[in-house]
């Protein structure tokens, strides 16, 4: 098991990552709450896959446990969601000091989270991520949300985790298409940060894709380091460090919004991002064609789109303009100088811009 330090001023945490290491999650627990009852917030399909193991791993430890199923779909991520659990929890717990344990994907961790901050000013917030892409990144960095009519993670806090228990055994039972999704913010990572990581994927993509347990920890390991470091170095995003984690997302999430949220998975939007970012940090000649190259054989080598289809180039570049990075009326991109090397850069010509999208729309 290894054990990565998010080193913050006031709260430091661990996040634990492994294969099978949910078994030892009571002896953690232990360490870092005095309760022992544990309400457990998840999705239906989570805890049918694997809620048995959680529950006996806690009952074995001498917690009780409660457990929330909520449904399996983003639009359980809403405030209606959030105080109807807060309220479960009041009846439940009132005489009690409970642990929120946010079990599942990302949509479960937003959730869990924003309860786990509200109930009572705050109660002890456990993360045990079990998608990819809640492993090396929604489980860390402190931010939980629920969305509104009006758009996404619009209420929120920071709030971060006592803990973060990434056991890689859960992943064996995503789909292929969610293992891609997650692989899509690993490659990010290295780009941003690590050029070791990068190469490691492009070495280790089948494994990966095969959910090798012993490749999955080392990924999950690689990742969650570098978003440990950069959330540590700026824990509430007011020092523009956290920037860099933003690759691949101004363009993607427009695409993300352009397209409707039911075509692309986050992490198929982001590589398609990643690839206009290349691209435009090439035409800037910030970064080499070869560089830019290896990105999209890798990101195309682990199953991510390669192309928009059916979008107009207008409808992208209009949910662009809403997009939280265009600060003013500047817009600003992080760019790749090479693989694990970025740069913030802004006023990107319009031109360089429409082409770079230009070249990945069908
Ligand atoms: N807080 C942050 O910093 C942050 C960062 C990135 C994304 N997010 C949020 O995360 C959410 C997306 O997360 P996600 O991609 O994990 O989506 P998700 O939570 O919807 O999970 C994807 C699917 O996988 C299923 N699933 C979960 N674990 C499984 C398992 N072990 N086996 C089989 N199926 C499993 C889920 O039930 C769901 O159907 C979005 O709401 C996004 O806003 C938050
Ligand atoms: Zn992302």
């Amino acid at each position: 098991m290894f054990n990565i330090r998010v080193r913050l001023k006031e709260d430091p945490y661990s996040i634990l990552v492994g294969a099978g290491i949910v078994g030892g999650l009571t002896a953690q627990l232990k360490k870092i709450v005095s309760g022992r009852d544990a309400v457990v917030i998840t999705n239906h399909l989570v805890w049918r896959l694997h809620g048995r193991r959680l529950a006996e791993a806690l009952r074995r430890g001498g917690f009780t446990v409660k457990v929330f199923q909520v449904e399996d779909s983003e639009r359980a991520k809403s405030a209606e969601v959030a105080f109807g659990l807060v309220r479960k929890i009041a009846q439940y717990a009132a005489d009690k000091k409970p642990v929120v344990l946010s079990f599942g994907g990302g949509v479960v961790g937003d959730l869990g989270g924003f309860v786990a901050a509200l109930y009572k000013r705050g109660v002890p917030l456990v993360q045990i991520p079990t998608t990819l892409l809640a492993q090396i990144d929604s489980s860390i960095g402190g931010k939980v949300a629920v969305d509104l009519p009006e758009g996404k993670n619009l209420i929120g806090a920071f709030y971060q985790p006592r803990l973060v228990l990434a056991d890689v055994d859960f992943l064996a039972t995503l789909s292929d298409r969610q293992v891609a999704n997650g692989l899509a913010e690993a490659v990010k990572y290295g780009v941003i940060a690590d050029a070791r990581l990068f190469a490691f994927i492009e070495k280790n993509y089948r494994r990966l894709l095969a959910r090798d347990s012993a490749a999955l920890t080392q990924l999950v390991k690689g990742c969650a380091a570098i978003k440990a470091d950069v959330v540590s170095r700026d824990e509430k995003e007011t020092r523009g460090l956290r920037t860099i984690l933003n690759f691949g997302h101004t363009a993607g999430h427009a695409i993300e919004t352009a397209a409707g949220y039911d075509r692309y998975h986050h992490g198929e939007a982001v590589a398609l991002g990643m690839r206009v970012a290349c691209a435009i940090s090439c035409r800037l000649k910030l970064m080499k064609p070869f560089e830019a190259a290896r990105v999209e054989c890798l990101l195309s080598a682990v199953g991510l789109p390669q192309v928009v289809e059916g979008l107009p180039l207008t409808r992208i570049l209009k949910a662009m303009q809403f997009d939280k990075k265009f600060q003013g009326k500047q817009n600003r991109f992080v760019m790749a100088r090479a693989i694990g090397q970025v740069v913030v850069r802004e006023a990107i010509p319009e031109a360089v811009l429409k082409a770079s999208i230009r070249d990945y729309i069908s």
